[in-house]
């Protein structure tokens, strides 16, 4: 059975982000689903240094070979100030120095959402911009503005998002 990776680029426990990421995986049927929390790759703020002294740690292999093994990934990006959150910019780092191609061309749909009317719409821009150099198939794209309004009991409740994220899992599925 194929085998979808899904996570949120955030360290939050009630994260928005996982919550979508969570339901967007579930609108695939026929596969095997592994939810990941970034909480469980904490890691020393990168930095050259750190890397020479101490070296690359555990968590970005485990990190690396959780991706290696799935057939597709669906992440959903926290915006801080108009990027990634800083706990998603780690592990990215930590993994990439372990491999350029950090995402191994596996096919993505890579989303964000937030409280706000822009949904993320910047974070996700840069990662559908900057993902290809980075070894990333991006198959489908989504935001969801006004999370709040918008998400509600683990589901998207707009009927016209959800039939556009709909569309954007179909891209992934046809992808595996
Ligand atoms: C430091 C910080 C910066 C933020 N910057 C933005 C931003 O630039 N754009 C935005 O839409 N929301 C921003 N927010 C609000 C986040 O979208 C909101 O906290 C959201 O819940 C984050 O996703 P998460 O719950 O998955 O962690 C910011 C929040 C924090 C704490």
């Amino acid at each position: 059975m194929k085998k979808i990776i899904a996570f949120a680029g955030s360290n939050s426990k009630a994260s928005i982000n996982k919550q979508l990421a969570t339901y967007a995986a579930s609108l695939v049927d026929g596969v095997e689903i592994e939810i990941l929390d970034l909480n469980d790759f904490v890691m020393p703020m990168y930095g050259i240094d750190e890397e020479n002294e101490r070296g690359i740690p555990d968590e970005a292999n485990i990190f690396s070979n959780l991706l290696k093994s799935s057939d597709g990934i669906i992440l959903s990006l926290a915006e801080h100030n108009g990027s990634y959150a800083v706990a998603f910019k780690n592990i990215m780092d930590w993994v990439s120095r372990l491999e350029g191609k950090l995402w191994q061309e596996k096919p993505m749909l890579i989303m964000a959402t937030s409280p706000g009317g822009r949904g993320g719409m910047s974070v996700l821009e840069t990662a559908t911009s900057t993902f290809p150099h980075m070894g990333g198939n991006v198959v489908g794209k989504f935001s969801l503005p006004s999370f709040g309004t918008n998400f509600s009991d683990g589901k998207i409740t707009d009927e016209a998002f959800n039939s556009e994220l709909l569309e954007e899992v179909k891209q992934l599925k046809d992808s595996l």
